[in-house]
């Protein structure tokens, strides 16, 4: 009933002609064959446009969807460096992430920053791609689920469950990401199920039945099957290991069965 959504983090990872490189790789993956999950490549600002333009050109452009890293709230005007939500549709995304925990770490994002990028992004019809995630001495310190408890409702503060319909939740456990560790299938079905009844307690359970957890952190072709067939997991947040598309590609179409 829900559609997993697959999505590859680039991160400051690729020029424009690597881009099309890759997906013109990953484009004669893809074509002919049957891809249930939701797809989303989100590469650099640099590369967004001419991304979108390639993945059309390749007629894998309504598979493959267009996403990107960031963006900042405010609609127009002297904000040197920054990118509004409206740029990021002109250039042809559906789907923007908001609150990955590098941003956090490194550019001092909050709850309250997350927020107003939610509504930025839902105002001119964005996807936002909500992460949350504890850190490893969160989790250590037993306080894994007040942190996630916070970033929720945080994060969410000032919604209507109306508006919400269209964003998916990482959860993202931060010592995890890009350091080859990796959530046992237990501790992300635990977490994924902690926030699915955050979401039903503060949204109600339409909401909550219909919302897509992805969860992140080092996830491999060959770790991707054990946490994807967890009840409560609907696909994933890939770093490192959607940087080659032949990778990317196995781990959108790992058995099933
Ligand atoms: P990783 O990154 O797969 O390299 O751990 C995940 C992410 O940061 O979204």
């Amino acid at each position: 009933m829900r559609r997993p959504i697959f999505a590859a983090n680039w991160k400051m990872n690729k020029t424009i002609a690597e881009t099309e490189e890759y997906i013109e790789s990953f484009a004669e993956l893809l074509i002919g064959t049957e891809h249930y999950p939701e797809i989303v490549l989100i590469p650099p600002y640099t590369a967004l446009a001419y991304a979108g333009k390639i993945l059309d050109s390749m007629g894998i452009g309504k598979q493959a969807l267009l996403g990107a890293q960031n963006l900042f709230w405010e609609d127009v005007g002297a904000f040197t460096g920054e990118v509004c939500a409206e740029m990021l549709v002109d250039a042809g995304c559906q789907y923007v992430i908001i609150g990955h925990s590098e941003r956090r770490q490194y550019f001092l994002e909050t709850d309250e920053i997350v927020n107003k990028k939610i509504a930025a992004a839902l105002k001119s019809g964005l996807k936002p791609i909500i992460c949350i995630g504890e850190t490893k001495s969160e989790r250590q310190g037993g306080k894994t689920f007040a942190v996630l408890e916070s970033q929720i409702k945080e994060s969410l503060d000032f919604f209507e469950s109306n508006d919400l319909s269209d964003i998916v939740i990482a959860y993202e456990p931060v010592w995890a990401i890009g350091t080859g560790l990796t959530a046992t299938p237990e501790q992300a079905q635990e977490a994924h199920l902690f926030i699915r009844n955050q979401i039903k307690n503060m949204f109600g359970s339409d909401l909550a039945d219909n919302i897509r957890i992805q969860y992140g952190g080092s996830v491999k072709p060959d770790n991707v099957k054990t946490i994807m067939i967890q009840p409560d997991v609907d696909g994933s947040l890939v770093g490192g290991a959607s940087l080659d598309p032949d990778s990317f590609f196995r781990i959108i179409s790992f058995d099933r069965k």
